[in-house]
Order: C-alpha cells, then structure tokens, then sequence
C-alpha cells in the first residue's frame, strides 16, 4: 500500500505524513530532502544548482547519509532544492529510488507514505491514496514565520512569504513534474485547521480509499 502525499512548502503535509506513516507502521520517505541534499551538495561544491550539468552529477553521486544534513532544514536548502528540482535530469535520477521505496518498502514495513510534489502524478501514479495537502500562502508563511521563531531563529513575515510565493511559482510552472493535485488526489485544504483536525480528516480520507481499494479486489477476483 502506497499512500502518496503532495503538496506546497509548509502546507503541514510533512508532519501529515509522519504521523500517518507512524499510525500504520508504515515507512516513510519525505522526498523534499532528496532535492534539498542534492541542492546543498552543488552549493556545497561551488556548483550554480541552475547548472543542470552539475545537479545530475551531484543527484546521481547522492550518498544516503547526506539526506541527516541539519543545513537540510535551511532556507538556503529549499532555494537550491527547488533550482535543481526544476532539472528533467534530476527528477529522473531520483526516480527509481523514490519508486523502489513505495515498491519494496524498507524493513519489511506493509507500506509506504511518500511525501513531495509530483508523488500522486509521476512518482507512484498507482498509489493507494492520493492526498493534495495545502492552505492558503499567507497562513503557511505565518505557520513557517512562527515555527522558525520558536526554534530560536530569526525570521521577517514578509521574507518567508516571498520566499514560499517564489517557491511556489517555480514548484507549479516548471515543465517537468510540476506540482498539482493528481485527477484522482482528495485536496485537503488545511487553512483553517488544526494539525489534529488535518490528521483526523486525512485518516477518514485514507480508510475510505483503502476500504474501496478492497471492496475493488473483492470484486475482481469472484
Ligand atoms: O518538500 P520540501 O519543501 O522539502 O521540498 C523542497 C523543494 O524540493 C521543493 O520546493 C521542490 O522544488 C522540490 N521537490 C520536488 N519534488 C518533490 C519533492 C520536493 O520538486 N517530490
């Protein structure tokens, strides 16, 4: 089983998607990190993440360890992460690894929650479940702004709204992979909700899918 989260920075679908991989016992893979260390890694090696060249190379020579990078979680990271992001190149070589997870998930676990931008269209089309999480961009730079701040970083309102409306605009325009909701993903738009409200919504949501996945096979197989 496959369930498959996308959706724009700072919707909540990360922490959506953790929680709904620990209620399952499922494993979890949040992709974004993929990009961010592959965008780290070009920054890292004097590289211009625009340079599509120096992405694939940094994509393909991707070492697992680099995805517990703290500088992950950095603005720094998400700028670059969306740049390389935008690569054909890129996506391609992170493909089979994002598929091999929902494929054969690690540990023995009966599923997999995957979580990104283009899950539910590109990566596991097939994906028991499709969610599209988001909220309006103002309430995801306040939920960013006050996040930042609790951790004890300094952050301006207005930086990380422009930040997210950049982010935005270069996830859904791109001609590779853009971020939108599968035909067949449930849109949860999380504006006025609280994380438990989303969570709650989000299990209604993925048992029912899985209670008509079955009743499907069900009816197949007599
Ligand atoms: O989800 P996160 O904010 O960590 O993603 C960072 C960037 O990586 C996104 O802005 C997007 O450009 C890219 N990304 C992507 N496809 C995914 C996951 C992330 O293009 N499946």
């Amino acid at each position: 089983m496959t369930i498959a989260i996308d959706g724009p920075a700072a919707s909540g679908k990360g922490t959506l998607a953790r929680r709904i991989a620990t209620h399952f016992d499922f494993a979890y893979l949040d992709t974004g990190k993929l990009y961010r260390a592959v965008g780290m890694a070009v920054l890292r090696n004097g590289g211009d993440p625009a340079d599509e060249e120096a992405a694939e190379d940094a994509a393909r020579a991707l070492d697992p360890v680099a995805l517990e990078d703290e500088a992950l979680a950095r603005d720094d990271a998400a700028r670059a992460a969306s740049q390389v992001a935008a690569h054909p190149a890129v996506r391609s070589a992170l493909m089979d690894l994002q598929r091999g997870v929902a494929a054969s998930p690690p540990e023995g676990k009966a599923g997999a929650v995957l979580d990104g931008r283009d899950i539910g269209t590109v990566i596991c089309p097939d994906a028991t479940v499709k969610l599209f999480v988001t909220a309006d961009v103002e309430v995801r730079a306040d939920r960013r702004h006050k996040e930042l701040l609790d951790r004890g970083n300094a952050s301006i309102y207005a930086r990380v709204l422009e930040d997210l409306r950049e982010r935005d605009a270069r996830d859904r325009d791109r001609e590779t992979a853009p971020m939108r909701p599968a035909d067949d993903a449930h849109v949860l738009d999380t504006s006025d909700m609280t994380a438990d409200a989303a969570f709650d919504a989000a299990l209604d949501l993925i048992e029912a899918a899985v209670r008509e996945a079955l009743e499907k096979s069900g009816d197949e197989a007599e």
